[in-house]
């Protein structure tokens, strides 16, 4: 004989029951979803922390190392220049020399500023952002206004380095892609987060295509400044359409002030 059917009460505690084990294992796994995201980001910001101590190191030894050696041989072909003032031919050849040593001394200086400014860790964002408009104008021909707003003061060294990565990667953009001729960059400070905007009157392009491709290879400057931004738990957009320019736009939250002693 088959088991009697189940009392419909019976039936329904067990369904209840299932559904509370479902339930249950089901926010153990959202939960493990959420713990391996924290660890994927706590992760990815070690990374992006070791490459630019690296760039740091590069660009000390680039500075303090060839620089002075470049500096001290520009010395030298220097006193030479004048002692050979009587030899024009020879006199000539060492200034050739000389002019040679600062093209080099210039460019390294340049190259190490580029891996990463020193200037950022000594002065902090916004004179460094002036800096890299300047260099970037005068580079490239494109006009770049800086505006900023809200009180001027130091934020977390890894936010700012952040905040300038991705002004430096959408100038070079606006520089590579868009046949700009000029670009506004505005930062804003305020209590608990820090804004950037880097906007251009260029060609424009379908940015919705770029950010959705399957095609991890394009758009690889683009998606780094957008995971970046997600890493630290901000909000990265970049707006374009064919012939209306480009807007990318950074919102990253700074953890609360510590009490400041006025
Ligand atoms: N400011 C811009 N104006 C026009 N096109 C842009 C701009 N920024 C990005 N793009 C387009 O998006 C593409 C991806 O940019 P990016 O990820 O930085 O890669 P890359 O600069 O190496 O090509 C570019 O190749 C270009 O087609
Ligand atoms: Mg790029």
């Amino acid at each position: 004989m088959s088991d009697a059917p189940a009392e419909p009460r019976d039936r329904i505690e067990r369904i209840a029951e299932q559904v509370a084990r479902i339930k249950s294992e089901n926010a153990h796994l959202v939960e493990r979803v959420a713990e391996s995201e924290r660890r994927f980001r706590r992760i990815s910001r070690g990374v992006l922390r070791l490459q630019e101590e690296e760039r740091s190191r590069i660009s000390r030894d680039l500075h303090d190392g060839i620089g002075q050696l470049l500096t001290a041989l520009k010395i030298q072909l220097e006193l030479l220049e004048h002692e050979a003032a009587g030899f024009s031919d020879l006199a000539s050849r060492i200034a050739a020399a000389r002019e040679l040593s600062d093209t080099s001394l210039a460019e390294v200086r340049q190259l190490s500023h580029i891996l990463r400014p020193q200037m950022l860790d000594e002065l902090g964002l916004e004179p460094t952002l002036r800096w890299l408009a300047r260099t970037f104008q005068k580079r490239t021909g494109i006009d770049v206004e800086v505006v900023l707003e809200g009180r001027e003061r130091r934020a977390d060294a890894d936010l700012e380095t952040l905040v300038y990565r991705i002004v430096q990667e959408a100038l070079t953009n606006a520089a590579r892609h868009s046949g700009a001729r000029a670009v506004t960059v505005t930062l804003c400070r305020e209590r608990r987060k820090l804004s950037v905007r880097i906007a251009d009157r260029g060609t424009g392009f379908d940015a919705d295509a770029l950010l959705s491709a399957s095609d991890e290879d394009r758009g690889f400057g683009v998606r780094a400044m957008r995971d970046r931004v997600e890493f630290v738990d901000g909000r990265f957009s970049l707006r374009s359409a064919p012939g209306e320019g480009t807007v990318v736009e950074a919102e990253i939250p700074l953890p609360e002030p510590a009490k400041e002693t006025e």
